[in-house]
């Protein structure tokens, strides 16, 4: 059990810092949807799916060896996700950047929970598990209807459709890559939220807010590589940390 964080326990000096800067840089991955009940990708796969290894499904080369396995393979995990809801972390995120709206938010998760708090103009590092693309052509794919029976061919050239999310081998979209870096060259907080901080490029974005001088802040009940460089350390969960957050940068401005 990891202790719950209240207003109080926000150290005064980061709360200082926190209320005093604008330009946030907030990279979140798996861990921000722990307390959703959202798998990740390290965690034993359950039912129908056990036997399954996800590092293995989520690239292109299972795709190609057996489009229809990873396909269901995505169905029953949007299943999961359209079941699960945002957590008090989430809405916090979404009520701390109506207070800084210089705020930029990337997440590394592909399931929109940010989007369903509030969150708007997310930068998805991993695309989205809502939307689809052509494996072939990847041009995007609304309105086609999509069931758990294997992937249906693509509207624009026959290819099969793909969830449009990165898997492990591919390229982070460029767009998000450059607003994201861009963001943490002039970020004044940066704040890890539940990831490993172990997968590069995002892992990046700390050194790079470091070089331009941002407080770092990373919350995650483990230590992780970014630990021992960061300023400040919320040990716990991203659920009980950013709604103190949140109540710290409110009782600043009321
Ligand atoms: N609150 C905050 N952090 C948490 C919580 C929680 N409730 N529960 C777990 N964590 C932390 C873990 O301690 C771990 O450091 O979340 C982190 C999750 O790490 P990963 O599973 O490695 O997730 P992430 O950093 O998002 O991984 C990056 O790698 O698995 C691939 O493509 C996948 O997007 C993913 C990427």
């Amino acid at each position: 059990m990891t202790p719950t964080a209240s207003l109080h326990d926000v150290p005064e000096r980061l709360a200082a810092e926190l209320c005093a800067a604008d330009r946030w840089l907030v990279l979140t991955g798996a861990g921000a949807s722990a307390d959703s009940g959202v798998p990740t990708f390290r965690e034993a796969q359950t039912g129908l799916w056990a036997r399954y290894d996800p590092q293995q499904l989520a690239t292109p080369g299972a795709f190609v060896d057996d489009p229809r396995l990873v396909w269901d393979w995505y169905c029953w995990r949007r299943e999961l996700i359209a079941t699960a809801q945002p957590n008090a972390g989430h809405f916090a995120l979404a009520e701390i950047a109506k207070l800084k709206p210089e705020l930029r938010l990337v997440t590394q998760n592909v399931d929109g929970l940010h989007q369903r708090a509030g969150s708007a103009d997310v930068i998805e590092f991993h695309g989205s598990i809502e939307r689809n693309r052509c494996f072939d052509c990847e041009r995007p794919a609304a309105g086609v209807p999509v069931s758990s029976s294997g992937p249906p061919p693509c509207p624009e050239c026959g290819g099969l459709l793909r969830p449009d999310v990165v898997w492990f081998g591919e390229a982070i979209p460029p767009a998000a890559l450059e607003a994201a870096f861009a963001a943490a060259a002039k970020a004044e907080v940066y704040l890890s939220v539940g990831t490993s901080a172990a997968v590069y490029p995002a892992a990046g974005l700390a050194e790079v807010a470091a070089a331009a001088g941002a407080t770092i802040v990373e919350i995650n009940p483990t230590p992780t590589p970014l630990s021992a460089s960061a300023d400040h350390v919320l040990e716990g969960t991203a659920a009980a940390w950013l709604p103190a957050i949140a109540s710290t940068l409110v009782e600043a401005v009321s």
